[in-house]
């Protein structure tokens, strides 16, 4: 099978820069392989493996880790009153994302695959190399083709973040996603924002939140998401861009030191300050 164009790909699905990315992930999927995305929260590893999994044709199964999600959650169960009546029917059968995932030859997309609970990881050593899930009462499942697994992990210095075992990571090849630079930032909000703000309070935004990813003092910094926040929050706010990034912001920075409220509103402000400098505001109209 050819390489699909990433290029077509990015255009068809709003993707701004990341073509090598891009390139890799598609490369990863047409060569059979799982591939594993890492990057902080936010830089846009669902938008990617969305983007290929249809730039693939291939169906799309959505999971979200979580700690106490479970195998049965993952593969499926049976319906316990139909089991009650009529035993274990194998159309009793209700199939997990993995199950139909396999059975239909799509992209199991499974979103923060480490915070999964070991035994849910452990599902999918098999399903992953040989293509095969066992289930009590119903037997084997053999994956047909198309399927894989797309999984995204936060980087290990995040909180809540567990380990994937060496035998899963053995299963996936790696694309790293770091932040994009500032221009595609700009982008990137300017497409997703609902208010219409000014080219230039997007701008603001952006450079405002890139500032808290190299500020000592923050352990862990905002998102675009933030940025596209600030945005419409300061539009809405008659361009009081202070009160957007405050209520933006403090939900979404993490110090390194902990502290309260009043000392996160003091980086903000600070920040906010030496971006004023930098290149002042222009007066609104
Ligand atoms: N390169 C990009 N082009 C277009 N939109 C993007 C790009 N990167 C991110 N986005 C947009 O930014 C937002 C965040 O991206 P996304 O949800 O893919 O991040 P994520 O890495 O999956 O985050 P999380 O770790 O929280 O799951 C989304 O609205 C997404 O569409
Ligand atoms: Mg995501």
């Amino acid at each position: 099978m050819r390489l699909p164009d990433a290029e077509a790909l990015a255009v068809a699905h709003g993707i701004v820069g990341r073509r090598a990315e891009l390139r890799a992930v598609l490369a990863g999927l047409v060569a059979w392989r799982h591939v594993l995305l890492e990057g902080p929260v936010g830089v846009g590893k669902t938008a990617l493996a969305r983007a290929v999994s249809q730039g693939l044709d291939r169906g799309f199964v959505r999971v979200d880790g979580d700690g106490r999600y479970t195998e049965a959650k993952l593969v499926g169960h049976f319906d316990p009153p139909g089991v009650l009546e009529r035993g274990y029917q194998p159309d009793l059968f209700v199939p997990g994302p993995l199950v139909q995932a396999m059975r239909t030859g799509a992209v199991l997309f499974v979103n923060e695959l480490n915070r999964m609970p070991e035994g849910v990881q452990n599902v999918l050593l098999p399903a992953m190399d040989e293509g095969l899930v066992t289930v009590p009462h119903l037997g084997a499942i053999q994956a047909v083709d198309g399927f894989a697994v797309v999984a995204t992990q936060n980087p290990a210095e995040f909180v809540a973040t567990g380990h994937l075992s060496e035998a899963l990571l053995d299963r996936f090849e790696l694309v790293e996603l770091s932040w994009q630079d500032e221009a595609d930032e700009v982008e990137i909000v300017g497409q997703e924002v609902r208010m219409s703000p000014s080219p230039e309070l997007i701008r603001r935004a952006v450079s405002l939140v890139r500032a808290t990813r190299n500020d000592p003092r923050i352990r862990r910094g905002a998102s675009i998401r933030a940025a596209v926040a600030i945005a419409d929050l300061a539009e809405v706010l008659g361009g009081d861009l202070d009160r957007a990034s405050r209520m933006a912001l403090a939900t979404r920075i993490e110090l390194a030191e902990s502290g309260d409220a009043t000392k996160v509103d003091q980086v903000i402000a600070d920040l906010m300050m030496q971006a004023e400098k930098k290149s002042p505001l222009a007066p609104r109209r």
